[in-house]
């Protein structure tokens, strides 16, 4: 017979804030010199963990080391192209070697090239937006996830976008690479359970370089029909992404938390939105 449910709260109210303490967690996050990643990173290096910075750039990397370790924290940078598997390979090898284990993986460098129409898009174009997006973060998820549930379990979290849900024209790749992103979370979350929790993230629009590409004018008009009227800004994924880090979220995996302003339910008409949009 199984044991009645527990109807008394595990967490005493003083321990509220512990559930989201990440002190002494390893936490490798690729994409980490700019937008969403760095936010990510800066925030866990915050919350307590030491941070392996990944980007496809040394340098960068060595800056965001150096500006964490100024601020306290132990981080160590790791070039790498997360298109390549060779590539993860390596970065595996060395976090293994450095740290002996990883306890948050955080899937997050993401490309959205931009085209004309659908036929512009080359098969090598193509072959590279699925293989950062989808190919590497599975990659790199099944080489830690594994060693994750060999050791004391974890929890990975991919960044995934409405563009899974949402597709428009401009991003057909992207939105499928993103969509099967999703997929990937729910299925590795039952290959790597109960020890290890797999959960996306699924942001909206942010202000960060992929906002360079945007016809801000058209975005603009677009936002008045968002719940929330706006883009998000990088800093404001950071609280989410603790939360599915952390043990504040112990009894949630293979669930994909969308953080866009409501975006996803924007409709002409909507919010401040004139009439006739
Ligand atoms: N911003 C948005 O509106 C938005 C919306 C929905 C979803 N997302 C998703 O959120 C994630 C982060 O987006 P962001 O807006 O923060 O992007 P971003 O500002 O362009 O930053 C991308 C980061 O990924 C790294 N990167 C790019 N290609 C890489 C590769 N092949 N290997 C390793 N690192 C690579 C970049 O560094 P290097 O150039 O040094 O490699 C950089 O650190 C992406 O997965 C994106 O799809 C963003």
């Amino acid at each position: 017979m199984p044991e009645p449910a527990e109807t008394v709260s595990r967490h005493p109210r003083d321990d509220v804030a512990g559930l989201f303490d990440l002190t002494g967690r390893v936490a490798v996050v690729t994409g980490a010199t700019r937008g969403l990643g760095l936010a990510i990173a800066t925030g866990f290096a915050h919350s307590g963990a030491e941070l392996v910075v990944v980007s496809r750039k040394a340098e960068a990397c060595e800056e965001v080391v150096a500006s964490l370790r100024s601020e306290g924290a132990n981080a160590i940078a790791c070039a790498c192209h997360v298109g390549n598997w060779e590539s993860i390979d390596g970065l595996v090898d060395r976090v293994y070697r450095e740290f002996g284990r990883v306890d948050v993986l955080v899937n997050n460098a993401g490309i959205s090239p931009i085209y004309d129409k659908p036929s512009d898009v080359s098969e090598a174009l193509f072959d590279k937006v699925i293989a950062v997006n989808l190919k590497g973060p599975f990659r790199l998820a099944a080489l830690v996830g594994e060693r994750m549930l060999a050791g004391r379990g974890g929890s990975i979290v991919n960044v995934s976008s409405i563009g899974a849900v949402r597709p428009t024209r401009d991003i057909i790749p992207y939105a499928a690479a993103k969509a099967g992103m999703n997929a990937m979370t729910v299925a590795l979350a039952d290959a790597l359970g109960p020890r290890v929790r797999v959960n996306a993230l699924m942001p909206g629009p942010f202000l960060t370089s992929i906002a360079r590409q945007w016809d801000m004018n058209r975005f603009a008009e677009r936002a008045r029909t968002f719940p929330l009227r706006r883009a998000g800004l990088a800093e404001e994924i950071v609280g989410a992404a603790i939360y599915l880090a952390s043990d504040a979220s112990s009894y949630t995996t293979g669930t994909v938390l969308t953080v866009d302003g409501g975006a996803q339910w924007s409709m002409p008409g909507a919010g401040d939105a004139k009439p006739d949009l």
